[in-house]
């Protein structure tokens, strides 16, 4: 991998979720037990904790106002896929979460974008679409159908690559991949099909390959804005492997969102070209 980095980040536009209602009282990943109890005062805090870390790095966030009853709705990269200013709506593959996809598609439209896109398939927004410059990866397996790759392509006019994911702790793409900048990414290889394996080997010879250990503490649920990476403080030896790169790692304490299986990553959905 080249040691090279973006020398000046482009500021980014996030919208996130507080988790005023976090809760875990359903199970839809191997993440997730109801039994166990949440801290949700806490989560808030390490969730506020993520937000100003953004803003202090220059990005600007947008916040959604959170729905009780929705304890899952802070994980706000589920909620879309925003391309070009064009919003690629969500569609749930889980009761208990469906009705965040008109909601999320609600905030779109009141905040001025005027191209949305009422999805026909079963898709989680960028917990299993992840866009570069000139391509969306994107999974299924447990989440989004493979119909829904196409669809969002012909949405999005960007060519969509699908992967195959293959261990259930690994439900969501954004929980075994991230994108460093438009062509590097890091993925742990064990979280998707052999095939998958080599398709990711073929179009990225030079990416960073993350241990099962560093994916088991979510650490490929990070965000990264071409110079800065915010990744689970859990996640030591990957983080080590980013400061060699070059890259600024900030690590963030996100472990009371980790009971519902979601990490950094999953709080933050990228809004890419603001209508103004
Ligand atoms: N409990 C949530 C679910 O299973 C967590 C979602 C995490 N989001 C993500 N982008 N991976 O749906």
């Amino acid at each position: 991998m080249a040691q090279s980095v973006t020398p000046a980040p482009v500021p980014r536009h996030y919208l996130m979720c507080r988790p005023t209602h976090f809760a875990v009282e359903y199970t839809i990943n191997p993440w997730m037990d109801p039994a166990a109890g949440v801290d949700r005062a806490r989560a808030i805090r390490q969730w506020e904790g993520l937000r100003d870390l953004y803003l202090s790095l220059g990005h600007r966030v947008s916040e959604i106002e959170p729905i009780d009853g929705l304890p899952d709705m802070v994980f706000a990269a589920n909620g879309a896929l925003v391309v070009d200013g064009r919003v690629y709506g969500a569609r749930f593959a889980s009761a208990e979460r469906t009705p965040e996809g008109p909601a999320y598609l609600d905030w779109f439209r009141e905040a001025g974008y005027t191209e949305t896109h009422e999805p026909k398939y079963v898709n989680e927004g960028e917990g299993d679409f992840l866009a570069l410059d000139d391509v969306v990866l994107a999974a299924t397996g447990f989440r989004t159908e493979a119909a829904a790759h196409q669809e969002a392509e012909r949405f999005l006019g960007r060519p969509v690559i699908t992967l195959q994911l293959a261990d259930p702790r690994f439900y969501h793409l954004d929980t075994a991949l991230f994108v460093l900048s438009d062509d590097r990414i890091a993925y742990y290889p064990g979280a998707f099909s052999t095939g998958s394996q080599r398709v990711l080997r073929a179009l990225y010879p030079d990416a960073l390959l993350a241990t099962e250990e560093d994916a088991a503490v979510l650490g490929l649920n990070a965000v990264c804005d071409g110079r800065n990476v915010v990744i689970a403080a859990e996640a030591v030896s990957l983080a080590h492997r980013l400061r060699a790169l070059g890259y600024t790692v900030h690590p963030v304490e996100l472990d009371e969102l980790r009971r519902a299986g979601g990490g950094a990553k999953c709080c933050t959905l990228e809004l890419r070209d603001v209508p103004v």
